[in-house]
């Protein structure tokens, strides 16, 4: 049955629907339909369907827009989640969004399981089993509070009329390196058909297939990679605030030239939706009295109130003169328009009552700005001649090129999150701090050990 439906599903006599074509769904259908496989995408924002008609896979409303664009593509991306009946879809795709805020939600995935089973069970595939492969980020036990309960109101039966399967994804989308087809792809189903099922769909478009056990096993490594990452690096932002008398970013770098040690730097937070949710997760599937958890309950109390602290601890007495300060970079990660609980927006908070303050990033228009910060949006790089602060929070690549040193006046004080500007030679009486070298720390000459090359935030 599966080869029969692989090679169906590459003859384009039956489909693959995608329910959710943001970043993960429609990205997902780019690749498959660059494949051979006709592909049809329902999500609730006409922007979005009107963007994937136009050939822009990714949301313009990220960076490096030209990545994922395929003009005349054989897809069909539509409001009207019927559409899909007339498609005969074999293969389904859940790429709705799971959280809102800083915690998972499960509406919209409640929200679309019964139009799936009406599809379902509306669509003939002369014998085919259909498949219903969950790409977003789930709380695994969901399979049996809204997936599974879903089927049977439906009447549909797992494993007889429908295969169960979780794919999580790991794409970066503001690089080229850590992609779909690049990617180690883990895929569990409710049955070893429905795996290996998962298996041969996905392997036409990703490198390394990894079978788990099941659906909730696939499902629960993606919560997991995060909150090793996330526990990771909330212990290197509180031992930066613990010790203050080290420079807890070079020890960090040396502790990480041992072999099983990853590099991490210190800073202003942990941004994203993948990362910072990863605990709450974990937390959710683990039950409220689980004792096991502690440590994950106190690194989410930690790192909810982290910006704060920081500012407290460390950078409140280097800004407290400051009269006209910059933010530099609204995004949580580098050359990406994504500011879903990013630290600059902490950042504006904690800085508001600065009689001048301004924010950039230049992937966010100024009504952006104005609109997530309630800020006015600087002139970068001349505006910076105009301030005495700068928080640099983003090491987006003009940032990294520009030659800000011209404009930034002696006397204002810089405060780095990664470290972007350490090497650069700035007018005398600029004083540069780098988030995680001591308090005191500033402006000196020091030895730095090499660049981490994937540092701080995930
Ligand atoms: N973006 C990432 O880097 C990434 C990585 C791994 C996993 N994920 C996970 O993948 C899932 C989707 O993330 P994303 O980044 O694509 O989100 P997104 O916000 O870019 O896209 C979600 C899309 O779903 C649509 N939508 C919302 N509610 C809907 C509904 N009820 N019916 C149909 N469409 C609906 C939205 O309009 C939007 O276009 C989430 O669970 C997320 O955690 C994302």
């Amino acid at each position: 049955m599966v080869d029969r439906a692989v090679e169906r599903l590459q003859q384009g006599s039956v489909a693959l629907g995608v329910w959710g074509c943001g970043h993960i769904g429609a990205s997902a259908m780019y690749h498959f339909c660059q494949q051979g496989v006709r592909c049809i995408g329902y999500d609730i924002a006409d922007t979005r369907v009107s963007e994937i008609r136009d050939g822009h896979f990714l949301s313009t409303d990220t960076a490096g827009i030209e990545r994922l664009e395929s003009p005349g593509a054989p897809v069909i991306a539509t409001t009207d989640w019927r559409r899909m009946i007339d498609q005969r879809v074999l293969f389904h795709i859940i790429a709705v969004p799971t959280e809102r805020g800083a915690d998972p939600s499960s509406a919209a995935l409640e929200d679309i399981m019964p139009r799936v089973c009406e599809v379902i069970r509306a669509t003939d595939l002369d014998g085919l089993i259909p498949v219903v492969s969950i790409e977003s980020t789930i709380q695994p036990s969901w399979l049996d509070t809204i997936v599974f309960p879903a089927l049977h109101a439906a009447g549909l039966r797992p494993g007889v009329d429908v295969l169960i399967g979780a794919a999580p994804r790991r794409d970066w989308f503001s690089g080229r390196d850590h992609t779909l087809e690049t990617l180690p792809r883990i895929v569990g189903g409710s049955t070893d058909e429905a795996t290996r099922f998962l298996s041969e769909v996905y392997s036409l478009v990703c490198g390394q297939i990894v079978p788990a056990r099941d659906a909730y096993h696939a499902a629960f490594t993606k919560v997991i990679e995060n909150l090793l990452r996330f526990q990771g690096l909330a212990l290197a932002n509180s031992l930066a605030l613990a010790f203050p008398q080290y420079d807890m970013t070079h020890v960090l770098g040396l502790a990480s030239t041992k072999w099983n040690i990853p590099r991490y730097h210190p800073s202003m937070g942990i941004g994203g939706h993948c990362i910072p949710l990863a605990p709450r997760y974990a937390l959710a599937e683990g039950g409220p009295d689980n004792g096991y958890l502690a440590p994950v309950r106190e690194a989410v109390a930690f790192n909810d109130g982290y910006f704060r602290r920081l500012y407290e601890d460390r950078l409140r007495d280097l800004l407290k003169d400051c009269r006209s300060i910059a933010v530099l970079g609204l995004a949580y990660t580098a050359d990406a328009k994504m500011h879903k609980l990013s630290p600059a927006i902490d950042a504006v908070a904690c800085l508001k009552e600065t009689p001048r303050l301004q924010a950039h990033d230049p992937y966010y228009t100024s009504d952006e700005i104005e609109d997530i910060c309630g800020v006015t949006r600087l002139s970068f790089p001349q505006g910076l001649a105009e301030c005495d602060g700068i928080v640099l929070v983003t090491s987006h690549t003009p940032y990294l090129t520009e030659p800000v040193e011209g404009f930034i006046r002696p006397g204002t004080i810089i405060v780095d999150n990664f470290g972007a500007w350490r090497d650069r030679t700035f007018a005398p009486g600029v004083m540069y701090h780098e988030v995680g070298r001591p308090a005191g720390d500033i402006g000196e000459a020091r030895q730095y050990i090499p660049d981490p090359t994937a540092v701080g935030i995930g």
